[in-house]
């Protein structure tokens, strides 16, 4: 899908907490019924946690958004796309934007049981260095990637 790259602008983020909690229900609905986390909890947090400390980028076509990128220095803080715009590049798009902007190294946590994203950064040079726990209330297994070129 042919998408551009561009870095958020703030009236978005309404319409990307929708795409954000769309895209995390596709991919681990188990946790999200256990987490229960309202929209508005979900906008609060993109608003005043994600957009204070990361950076933001977000995929478009047109006046639709695809998905999304919060950068911290090296660390991938969330990489989600839309479920109806998974599986055509738009997720691997913005990590292009991501090695662009820290070549050297990237580093992410995921959750154990997101197969999808392990196998999409497995694919793309991305190696498991350590397993833990996610912190609570979550609680997950999780395994922490790190990409060294
Ligand atoms: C993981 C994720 C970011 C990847 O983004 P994407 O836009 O689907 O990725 P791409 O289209 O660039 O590549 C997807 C891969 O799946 C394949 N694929 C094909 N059809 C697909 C489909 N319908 N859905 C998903 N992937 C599909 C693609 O061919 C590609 O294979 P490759 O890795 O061998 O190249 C995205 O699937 C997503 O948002 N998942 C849910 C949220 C999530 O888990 N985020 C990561 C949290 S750490």
């Amino acid at each position: 899908m042919p998408c551009t790259i561009e870095p958020l602008k703030h009236p978005d983020l309404e319409a990307l907490a929708l795409l954000w909690r769309r895209s995390r229900e596709g991919a681990q609905p188990w946790l999200e019924l256990r987490m229960g986390y309202t929209p508005a909890e979900d906008l609060s947090f993109l608003r005043n946690v994600v957009a204070q400390e990361c950076d933001m980028w977000v995929a478009r076509e047109g006046p639709t958004l695809l998905g999304f990128l919060a950068l911290a220095g090296e660390k991938i803080e969330q990489l989600y796309v839309d479920p109806l715009a998974q599986g055509t590049g738009v997720g691997t798009a913005l990590l292009d934007r991501a090695r662009q902007l820290s070549p050297t190294r990237l580093t992410l946590f995921t959750h154990l049981g997101n197969s999808g994203a392990r196998a999409f950064y497995e694919r793309r040079d991305f190696h498991a260095v350590a397993f833990g726990t996610s912190p609570p209330p979550e609680s997950e297994p999780d395994v922490t990637y790190v990409r060294e070129p």
